[in-house]
């Protein structure tokens, strides 16, 4: 267990409480324990609206775009997706989107009027639960003098220094259950599935989902893919055959000549992923002939109910950060280091991202099972 800023244990009397970034089914199990974990301590609970914009904005939400979390706010929602506070991935305070006199836009720096406008409210220290984009924010106001724990939480599971983030499993659970259903489908048909699911750069979600449904081939950011390679694949089930065959595709996964698949950007927004779905069905219909269909996952991934793992560890993750403030952590991450949830200093935190290791133990589990990444096996070259 180790913090950047040991604050010293100081009063606390006011927490603020934000969800920021894409949602992550598991949020509202960290809000309601936050929540009861400080009020239990006789600490005040406040939420800021949509990530920071409450705060930016507040003449556009009532009570000033902060909600007062009472025990009867955080009731029975645990198992609910989303978050009751809402989100935005285009409120980053240290690049906030402003529009110029001429329709243009700059990112400016709002940190400063968000630490002073924290202050007015009597806040004393903030948790923030995010990805990667919100944990660097976390870090920027913690190094401005913000008390600040922060949570990790995202679908795609890239973040460094937690063994998980919560959201993970959910979207896992369900991509397999989704890919199980392509299965009946495929094979009636005789057709190539080609599956597209979130991540980012990461092919976490590819690679459990994936395997856990017993997909043929999974196609990965960490590992760029040869098309041929993958309708290699598809061929030598079909003179095996199997006439079907079932392709996941993370949104990140790059071929080894071409680039990364995007939608567009807008302002103050990461770059939108998606379209590598497509490029892979066009690619093996071309080589193989067949008939090809493809399913994009997409945001379903991050709807619905928390599973119980989930929800279990945003309430611990959730705790936690009150713990962590007690003692007078600041600048900090709460983590997953099984058996316990430790924290981190989010400057490390944040350094880089957690990407899938080609060597381990589920790696090499579907290199054994002769799971096809679209490259080619040193042990089954000709
Ligand atoms: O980081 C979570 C995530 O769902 C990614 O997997 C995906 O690329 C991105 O967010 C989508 O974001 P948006 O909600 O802006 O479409």
């Amino acid at each position: 267990m180790s913090s950047v800023a040991f604050a010293g244990v100081s009063s606390i009397s006011r927490i603020a409480i934000s969800t920021g970034g894409g949602d992550a089914p598991g949020l509202n199990a960290v809000i309601r324990s936050v929540t009861l974990a400080a009020r239990n301590r006789g600490w005040d609970v406040v939420g800021i609206r949509d990530g920071f914009n409450g705060l930016f904005l507040p003449e556009d939400y009532p009570r000033g775009g902060f909600v007062d979390l009472s025990r009867q706010a955080v009731r029975g929602i645990s198992h609910l997706g989303g978050t009751i506070l809402g989100s935005t991935n285009r409120g980053n305070p240290i690049a906030y989107p402003t529009q110029n006199d001429d329709g243009s836009w700059t990112e400016v720096d709002r940190s400063e009027e968000l630490i002073a406008r924290l202050a007015e409210e009597g806040i004393d220290a903030l948790v923030t639960v995010g990805g990667d984009g919100s944990l660097k924010i976390a870090n920027h106001l913690h190094e401005r003098g913000l008390r600040v724990v922060g949570v990790p939480k995202t679908i795609d599971n890239d973040l460094d220094k937690t063994t998980a983030t919560f959201g993970f499993d959910t979207a896992v659970d369900f991509a397999s259950n989704c890919i199980d259903r392509l299965f009946t489908t495929a094979t009636s048909h005789g057709r190539v599935m080609v599956v597209e699911v979130m991540g980012r750069d990461a092919g976490w979600i590819a690679l459990h989902a994936g395997m856990a449904a017993g997909a043929h081939c999974i196609l990965i950011p960490e590992i760029p893919y040869a098309i041929d390679v993958v309708a290699e694949t598809v061929a030598e089930r079909e003179r095996n055959g199997s006439r079907f065959t079932v392709v996941v595709v993370a949104e990140g996964a790059v071929p080894v000549d071409g680039e990364i698949s995007t939608i567009g950007k807008a302002v103050g927004q990461a770059v939108q992923l998606g379209g590598v779905g497509s490029k892979v069905a066009a690619g093996l219909t071309e080589l193989t002939g067949k008939e090809t269909r493809t399913v994009v996952l997409g945001h379903l991934l991050r709807g619905g109910s928390p599973t119980a793992l989930d929800r279990l560890l945003g309430l611990r993750f959730g705790a936690a950060a009150i713990r962590a403030l007690e003692s007078g952590h600041d600048g900090v991450m709460v983590a997953l280091d099984p058996p316990n949830v430790i924290h981190v200093p989010l400057a490390e935190a944040t350094r880089k991202m957690k990407n899938v290791p080609l060597e381990g133990d589920t790696m090499l589990t579907a290199r054994d099972l002769r799971i096809n990444f679209g490259d080619r096996m040193p042990d089954v070259l000709p």
